[in-house]
């Protein structure tokens, strides 16, 4: 089968399109054709070897956690699915999910075909929901729906995004938008995107302080604030933005220790039926489709390279099989 394989740490450069062996699936893991699968900035954390004592890699490697595809085969012991199924979910590289100890083990998710672990990061994918969105889907939304559920928000508080306009803002946004005032960070090109989205105000983060700004429109300081861009003293210096009593929600690796500081993590607070929440929202209209660019797979270096360039917007998604099911 065709796949996007790494061979050493590096930049997606040194990524290549190459053959490698069907991969088989496990005791409680299924075989997928790769319908579509999206791309996140952690696949370049980890290819980079940025976060390589953590997560060491072996070589040779296929990145891709994000995937909707058709059950090919059954491992044994994956009790609820079945071959020709139309599935999608999350899975992650063995030193990842082990470390994390979440269940949740992949081959890697651009290639043809891969093996994800059955149970609740695979959902079943129903026919309204094609596999180009199924596959943006599982890592931000999981995380999205984790910031909401640790956040606690309330009817009619004032939340800042800062880092809106990508991955975990196109979720977070619209959900918070429905009973929050969301004020979003996003350049220029990106403020209709942000606006589309829900955010009532959007503060151009190159032209001015987003925190001073906040400051200053909104002095009595904001009830909450959702970071998905700053690292380190940055994150700390977000704080200043918070009334007394609010809190700050960070997804950022690097997110420092503080007590007005949450750092949420979406694959460790994941529950059953999170993938199907968020197939609900996206069939029911309360999550709206993100903004998605497509890839084919003999192009999936050149994806990788976009999302490391950074001022993408929404998601970035791989198309492996062209015919990816009737919907699809
Ligand atoms: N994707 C996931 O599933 C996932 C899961 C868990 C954790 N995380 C982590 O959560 C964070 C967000 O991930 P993501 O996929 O949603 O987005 P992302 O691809 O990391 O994009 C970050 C966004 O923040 C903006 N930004 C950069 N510097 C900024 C600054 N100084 N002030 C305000 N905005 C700034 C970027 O805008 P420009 O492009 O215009 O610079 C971009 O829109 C990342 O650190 C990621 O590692 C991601």
């Amino acid at each position: 089968m065709q796949a996007l394989v790494v061979r050493t740490y590096g930049t997606p450069a040194s990524f290549a399109i190459e053959d490698l062996p069907i991969p088989e699936p496990g005791p409680g893991q299924l075989q997928i054709k790769v319908a579509a699968a999206s791309l996140n900035p952690a696949d370049l954390l980890m290819t980079a070897g940025t976060v390589r004592e953590m997560v060491p890699l072996d070589f040779p490697f296929v990145p891709g956690t994000d995937v909707a595809g058709t059950v090919t085969k059954l491992g044994p012991g994956t009790d609820g699915f079945e071959v020709g199924e139309e599935v999608f979910g999350f899975g992650a590289p063995p030193s990842f999910a082990s470390g994390v100890g979440i269940p949740a083990v992949t081959s890697g998710a651009l290639a043809e075909y891969a093996t994800f672990q059955a149970g609740p990061y695979l959902a079943k994918r129903p026919p309204k929901l094609s596999a180009t969105t199924a596959a943006a889907l599982p890592s931000t939304g999981m995380t999205g729906l984790a910031v909401l559920g640790r956040g606690q928000f309330r009817p009619g508080e004032t939340v800042l995004v800062i880092g809106a306009p990508v991955g975990i803002g196109s979720v977070v946004v619209p959900l918070l938008a429905r009973q929050c005032t969301v004020l979003a960070t996003a350049t220029a090109p990106d403020g209709n995107y942000v606006r589309s989205l829900g955010a009532a105000d959007v503060i151009d983060y190159r032209e001015s302080d987003p925190i001073e700004e906040v400051r200053r429109r909104h002095p009595e300081g904001v009830d909450a604030v959702v970071n998905l861009a700053l690292t380190g003293e940055a994150v700390l210096a977000a704080t200043t933005a918070l009334r007394p009593g609010g809190r700050l929600l960070s997804t950022t690796p690097g997110t420092p220790t503080h007590p007005a500081v949450t750092t949420v993590m979406g694959t460790t607070d994941l529950h059953p039926g999170t993938m199907d929440a968020l197939t609900a929202h996206v069939l029911d209209g309360t999550l709206p489709e993100p903004e998605i660019r497509t890839y084919l797979l003999s192009d999936a270096v050149r994806a990788y390279e976009d999302l490391a360039e950074g001022h993408t917007r929404g998601k970035l998604v791989v198309i492996v099989d062209a015919e990816p099911g009737p919907c699809g």
